[in-house]
């Protein structure tokens, strides 16, 4: 029997390209792809979508049982820079969409389940060098409560219904086909934008605030890597500590100056200063490493060359 894949928050950042790797995976077929609008046409166009709206338990179950799907991918959330400005429609979206499918696999709807959790678990207590797997979480953001406390929910249905739930802290993560929204490492992107643009950039955030990061492939590596890996060998199961690459916005620069030389950065911290500032600038991820064998390909000057390349062509 195929194995059919819901992808819910088809239409964001990630969830628009895993859709693709996924159906070069399995088949155009066998992956549905769903958002809660027709905005993102060339999602629309390229394969079966459909309209379901993550905080409806019944939409979500309606769409499952259509499709006799055996494994969602939860990729609709709020973010932390917009979660601030809406914490209690972050809370929401953020908080019901995790137990309406954790709720679907719990009913045995659907088999498998993979939830994003984020470097936001973290807090301004957490050790910032090489954090480790296991650590002070205090987080001061209600993206990063919504994680962590999505963690917990997603250990305890792994461990009191049996629910087959993998999840990875995803850093900052680096792309140029799908715009992010609403993030605190946006400026990662951006800068890289208006550097083709207008050859210089306002970076919100200072020239020494290192974060975590990763590219684009990357991340969707890792996500079809845990999620194909064999159930005994995810011994984790609230979720992983995941790395590649750390680095400030001023080393960006330095990056992107190698290719365009007059290029200006100039500095305007806004709120997402503190935000950042309560995050790791690297992370350990050993235990994924140890587990399913994760690596990562991109380091900056990779990531660096390949963003200035592929959206000069854009
Ligand atoms: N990229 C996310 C953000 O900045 C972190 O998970 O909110």
């Amino acid at each position: 029997m195929s194995s059919k894949i819901l992808i819910v928050g088809a239409a964001g950042q990630i969830g628009s390209e895993l859709t693709t790797k996924l159906r070069s995976i399995y088949g155009k077929d066998n992956v549905i792809a769903s958002d809660i609008n027709y905005n993102n046409t060339e999602l629309v166009n390229s394969g079966i979508f459909e309209i379901v709206d993550a905080k409806d338990y019944v939409s979500l179950k309606v769409c499952c049982e259509k499709y006799n799907i055996d494994t969602i991918y939860l990729m609709a959330a709020m973010l932390s820079a917009t979660g601030e400005k809406y914490p209690m429609k972050a809370w929401d979206l953020n908080m019901e969409s995790l137990f309406n499918v954790l709720n679907l696999a719990k009913a045995k709807f659907v088999n498998k389940i993979f939830w994003p959790s984020s470097i936001a678990v973290f807090g301004p207590t957490t050790p910032k060098e090489n954090t480790p797997q296991y650590t002070i979480m205090e987080p001061n953001t209600v993206y990063g409560m919504t994680k962590q406390v999505g963690e917990r929910w997603c250990q305890y249905y792994n461990e009191k219904y049996n629910v087959d739930v993998r999840s990875i802290r995803y850093p900052g993560i680096i792309s140029w086909k799908t715009l992010p929204g609403g993030g605190t490492t946006d400026y990662a992107i951006d800068i890289y934008h208006k550097a083709l643009a207008e050859g210089k950039y306002n970076c919100f955030l200072t020239e020494d605030t290192e974060l975590p990061m990763m590219f684009m492939d990357d991340a969707i590596e890792a996500t079809v890597s845990i999620m194909s890996a064999n159930s005994d060998s995810i011994k984790i199961r609230s979720s992983y500590n995941l790395s590649a690459v750390s680095y400030t916005p001023k080393q960006v620069a330095d990056s992107i100056k190698k290719h365009i030389p007059d290029f200006k950065i100039s500095y305007t911290p806004d709120f997402r200063q503190d935000i950042a500032n309560g995050w790791p600038k690297s992370i350990d991820d050993t235990e994924a490493r140890n587990d399913w064998n994760w690596n990562h390909s991109f380091d900056l000057k990779l990531i660096t060359n390949e963003m200035l390349k592929q959206l000069a062509k854009n």
